[in-house]
């Protein structure tokens, strides 16, 4: 999974040096022994203000599971 992003062209607020969110070391397990599935492992990402950005990957590389993480709407096991 990679992230880029992209300038919004137009009275944007903030500025690329602003961190709108960030993920330091983000880990999320799903479950546990036989089942158990390392969805993120050790992220760390900026989204920052006034920028688009982009999550590329495979399916089941974890794009979901990350903004579902920092959006609050489920839990992370580490980060
Ligand atoms: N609720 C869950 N319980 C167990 N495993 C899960 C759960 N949700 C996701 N996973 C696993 O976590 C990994 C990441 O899944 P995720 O849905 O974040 O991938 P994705 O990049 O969004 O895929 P897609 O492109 O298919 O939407 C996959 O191995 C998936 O099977
Ligand atoms: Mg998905």
């Amino acid at each position: 999974m990679t992230t880029s992003s992209t300038a919004v062209p137009s009275h944007a607020p903030g500025t690329t040096a602003v961190a709108a969110a960030r993920a330091t070391g983000l880990s999320k397990v799903y479950g546990s022994g036989e089942t158990r599935v390392v969805a993120l492992d050790n992220v760390s990402v900026d989204f920052h203000a006034g920028r688009f950005t982009a999550i590329m990957g495979p399916s089941g590389s974890g794009k979901s599971t990350l903004m579902h993480c920092m959006a609050g709407l489920d839990s992370f096991s580490s980060g």
